[in-house]
């Protein structure tokens, strides 16, 4: 399926290119993601498909293309960069390489809760910066998707930090989460996440890291059956789209994309909460092992990764501050 998808791309891209009208005169919008058809995002998208079409549908006719069927998150975002497509879902870890204020997620044990988190994603003031810090690049985010806290999973027993010695585990392709690894003491591999089942199926990566769906909807927990609760990360997904086409919306027509992105948003945590209970249960039928650590010996380790980033990089700073006066007042009110 993988070789197919590969050998699809290119001639897709060109395909794609000069190719935005249907034939009943309708603009083609595409949106590309790496998830199955079941997980979150696509329903997320698929409410987003049905409020611009309940609104536009004599104009535009929304495709969503899921699997990394028209290449991994980093190819996708480039399409978008291009205008070859419009639309795409990628880990703010993959955009990092587009621009380096996405490093904010990539810092583990940024957020002092999942409340702490969600109260940063729906702080319109400093997300809105973030959103948009790409326009140069050629497009910018439009709707956060949530993807859950990231743990450890792996062939072998995760228990403590000192397992993570000698094991090679995949990271997402960002210099940020290399070195986070490298901190945990164990062996980056970074890869397109399309990738991750086979490598560890055949010996090359002993485990990864992400949130519980991976187990189910990505399968890898027939072949990793140890879970670890150490909590590092919360990266979200974001809907990123590319600027021209934005731009060249109408006023009223971009007022229903941002609404539609809003809906896209809320279904997809909705639908978040209840296949992550699920996939827990499923996962457990598979005989994929849950373990709750302590995470501080965990959060030591990798706690310098905050200062060497915002050593060297200084745009960081602010938006840092303004994430640990939130944690403080969810911590707060708690
Ligand atoms: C999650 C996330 C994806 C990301 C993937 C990864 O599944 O939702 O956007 O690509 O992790 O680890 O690469």
């Amino acid at each position: 399926k993988k070789g197919m998808a590969l050998l699809l791309t290119v001639p897709m891209v060109f395909a794609l290119s000069g190719c935005n009208l249907a034939n009943n005169g309708k603009r083609i919008i595409r949106i590309s993601h790496s998830q199955s058809e079941a997980h979150p995002d696509h329903v997320g998208l698929l409410a987003f498909e049905e409020y611009v079409e309940s609104k536009l549908g004599d104009k535009y006719d929304v495709q969503i293309f899921p699997n990394e069927l028209l290449g991994s998150s980093v190819k996708a975002i480039e399409l978008v960069q291009t205008g070859a497509i419009d639309f795409a879902i990628a880990s703010t870890s993959n955009l990092e390489t587009f621009d380096d204020i996405y490093q904010i997620f990539t810092m583990p044990y940024l957020f002092n809760s999942v409340e702490a988190y969600h109260a940063v994603m729906e702080n319109e003031e400093l997300i809105s910066g973030i959103f948009s810090s790409t326009a140069e690049s050629g497009f910018e985010a439009v709707a956060w998707f949530e993807a859950g806290t990231r743990n450890f999973y792996a062939t072998s027993p995760i228990k403590t930090v000192e397992d993570l010695k000698g094991k090679k585990i995949r990271v997402q392709q960002s210099p940020a989460n290399v070195r986070m690894m490298e901190l945990f003491g164990a062996a980056a591999t970074p890869m397109s996440f399309g990738e991750v089942y086979t490598a560890i199926q055949s010996g090359v990566i002993n485990g990864a890291e992400n949130n519980e769906l991976a187990l189910t909807n990505n399968k890898h927990g027939e072949i990793c059956k140890y879970y670890t609760y150490n909590q590092h990360q919360m990266v979200p997904d974001l809907l990123i789209g590319n600027l021209r086409f934005l731009e060249g919306l109408s006023p009223e027509e971009r007022q229903i994309f941002d609404e539609a992105a809003k809906i896209a948003t809320q279904v997809e945590r909705e639908e978040w909460d209840e296949q992550v209970a699920v996939a827990k249960e499923q996962a457990t039928e598979m005989g994929v092992q849950f373990f709750e650590t302590d995470i501080e010996p965990f959060r030591e380790k990798v706690l310098p990764l905050h200062q060497e980033l915002l050593a060297a990089n200084p745009k960081l700073q602010p938006i840092y501050d303004h994430i640990q006066a939130i944690n403080n007042q969810v911590q707060e009110a708690k």
